[in-house]
């Protein structure tokens, strides 16, 4: 059956670190909506992919002392095992380094100009780089970034414009008669009064103080604006402006952009703008979805969480994590990660409720019928209130998945689950094993379960990509009866082929110990345990001997033949001292004069390598000297004074 085309896609990932579970979510989310709009027929495009370029990614390169491509590169291949680890059914994966997107994008920035929408001006105001925003002066929250509280940057160039101004009647316009283009509603009334109605201004979309971009064709010290560059890539990857655009003529618009909230302004602001001036039409909906933090703040190993997706899928299961990542939080809202709260839902939702469902009812169908259950079967009293839930159920679950509803529609599976067990114990299958007469009764009683768990598997596929072929091995569930349309009528498992006892779908974890473990897996026990002993104690007269005082280096060179010393001449207010180091490895003369150490003064000479040490400057190392730092201070005080 194909019921038209279902277009969604994710924002494309910056590759500047490391994945965290957080980026997961908005993949994990498109996914789960691909997987069920792919069930009901629809012919799915599910996009998503990388953006690459940007003066975050050349200075991060920079840093590296890598290329820029190179630097992608790497971070990419983690991307793309990752989503193949998370079991994530793109359809493309797009690179906004693919030269079919490069082009693309060069020849949508030129339809803009010729279109005289996009323009050549002067631009002077305040850049965030971590964000890769531009701000007005008054936008500034105390002088920094509005969005991430960072420091800005003061530009002065010569860019290129797009009219954004122009378009702000056609977007309120748009907004009104769209309700429901803009979800959850509070992102849209954000939207609206906080930036759209204030009003818009031209948006600065080329850069020429650095060149990791896409360049603009007819002007080649400029690249493209990096978000015009990111956004283009919904049309790119479906081929728009190239030789092959039927993709694009397929699928466009886009049914739903999921994108996290602090990223909604492009989307709805910008992006629509661009597809006006492109006499495209606009997407259908974006989708802003909140965030997932850790107790007190962003996300990142600390205080026993363990947030590496690959470690997460590793311990958990994939399962488990696709279950907690969509079912903890109400798609929209921000929400808290925790170890404690994902392993609370595996124990609680998949291990007891889902579990023990499945393995209690193979586990009886063996026990009493030898894994076959007869066909000769009575109805009885509880039998229409349970196959009521369970056949209503598919119906919700649709109409809430429609509105990105994850957690609801979980919600409605297991209130469904929870019904199913409610029923073995009115059931009492183990009493009505006692009498031979009760047997066809105790055979419905078996089969109502197998029948409700088999429904129960078809709705969970959307969010769980391994338990369902596990559920339907276990319980002998034919092909036929897995079609998602079949989940809407009771009935159709057949019994006559035996159940197989298989391995605990989801089993229970210890949650006190698994928080020890991952309390000791995330501290830095294994570093302390190579740390040597702390030396017995000295008396303060033992501290006074020494005599630390602040030095500045006022010149610095290689000792000759040897790659590990520097010779450095240091300023200690009443002299210079000459000092021989083994810093070389870690620092560059050049980079070394100017700052202020602190040394020793009252150290006894030495000979290094035929050259006279005059003391010894501090320096923290970890073992084996792999990284070294400096002592330094702060530039506040003088050379000389004595540290105490
Ligand atoms: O924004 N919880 O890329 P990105 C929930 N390149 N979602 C999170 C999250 C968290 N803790 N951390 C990140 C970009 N995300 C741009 C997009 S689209 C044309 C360009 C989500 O790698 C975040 O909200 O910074 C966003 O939707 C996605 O991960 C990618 O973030
Ligand atoms: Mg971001």
């Amino acid at each position: 059956m194909n019921r038209g085309k279902y277009y969604i896609t994710t924002p494309i990932y910056y590759p500047s670190g490391k994945l965290h579970i957080g980026h997961s979510y908005t993949t994990v989310a498109a996914d789960a909506m691909a997987r069920y709009k792919r069930l009901q027929g629809y012919d799915v495009m599910f996009l998503t992919g990388t953006d690459e370029h940007g003066q975050k990614i050349q200075r991060l390169a920079e840093e590296n002392g890598v290329s820029p491509k190179k630097y992608v590169d790497d971070i990419v291949d983690g991307i793309k095992k990752l989503w193949s680890l998370m079991k994530i059914t793109n359809d493309k994966f797009i690179r906004t380094t693919d030269d079919y997107h490069v082009a693309s994008v060069q020849k949508i920035f030129r339809k803009l100009y010729d279109k005289g929408d996009i323009y050549k001006s002067e631009y002077e105001g305040w850049y965030c780089t971590p964000c890769e925003s531009f701000w007005t002066e008054t936008q500034l929250k105390d002088g920094k970034c509005p969005d991430c509280g960072r420091e800005v940057e003061l530009t002065r160039e010569e860019s290129y414009f797009f009219r954004l101004s122009k378009y702000q009647d056609r977007l309120i316009k748009h907004l009104e008669e769209n309700p429901d283009f803009i979800q959850p509603v509070s992102r849209k009334i954000e939207m609206k009064n906080n930036f759209i109605k204030p009003g818009l201004e031209d948006l600065c979309v080329s850069r020429t103080s650095f060149n990791w971009g896409v360049p603009v064709s007819f002007d080649d010290e400029h690249v493209v604006y990096v978000w015009i560059d990111a956004l283009s890539n919904y049309i790119t990857a479906l081929g728009y402006m190239s030789d092959n655009d039927e993709d694009f003529r397929r699928f466009w618009p886009a049914d739903v952009h999921l994108v996290g909230k602090e990223i909604v302004r492009f989307h709805t602001i910008i992006w629509p703008a661009m597809l006006m001036a492109l006499d495209l039409p606009l997407p259908k909906q974006v989708y802003g979805h909140g965030w997932l933090v850790l107790d007190g703040g962003k996300m990142s190993k600390s205080k026993g969480n363990v947030v590496d997706p690959v470690v997460l899928v590793d311990k958990y299961g994939l399962d488990a994590i696709r279950y907690f990542l969509l079912r903890e939080v109400p798609f929209g809202s921000d929400g808290v990660f925790s170890n404690e709260a994902l392993i609370n839902r595996i124990n609680s939702d998949l291990a007891n409720d889902l579990g023990n469902l499945v393995s209690r009812t193979v586990a009886m169908i063996r026990k009493y019928f030898n894994g076959i259950i007869p066909e000769n079967r009575v109805k009885g009293d509880p039998d229409d209130d349970l196959i009521t839930t369970v056949i209503e159920t598919p119906g919700k679950v649709e109409d809430l998945l429609d509105k990105l509803q994850f957690s609801t529609a979980l919600q409605e599976i297991w209130k469904t689950i929870s019904r199913t067990n409610k029923y073995i114990d009115e059931t009492m299958p183990w009493v009505l094993a006692k009498e031979e007469e009760k047997k066809p009764r105790l055979a419905q009683v078996l089969y109502n379960l197998a029948e409700s768990i088999r429904i129960i598997s078809i709705l969970i596929q959307p969010f769980m990509p391994e338990t369902p072929e596990k559920i339907w091995e276990q319980l002998s569930i034919c092909q036929s009866c897995r079609s998602w349309e079949s989940a809407r009528e009771w009935g159709r498992y057949s019994g006559d082929v035996p159940v197989k006892p298989g391995q605990v779908i989801f089993p229970r974890i210890d949650l006190e110990k698994e928080l020890k473990e991952l309390e000791k897996d995330t501290s830095d026990d294994s570093v302390k345990k190579d740390l040597p002993e702390i030396k017995p104690q000295v008396e303060i007269d033992d501290f006074a001997k020494l005599d630390l005082r602040v030095a500045r280096v006022i010149s610095c060179e290689k000792v000759p033949k040897s790659n590990k010393l520097l010779k450095l001449q240091l300023d200690i207010g009443l002299e210079v001292r000459q000092v021989v180091s083994g810093i070389a490895k870690h620092y560059s003369p050049e980079e070394l004069v100017g700052k202020k150490v602190i040394m020793i003064a009252n150290l006894k000479p030495a000979k290094l390598m035929g050259i006279e040490s005059q003391g010894m400057i501090l320096a923290a190392s970890d073992k084996g000297d792999k990284n070294l730092v400096l002592a330094t201070v702060d530039n506040d005080i003088p050379v000389g004074n004595i540290i105490s």
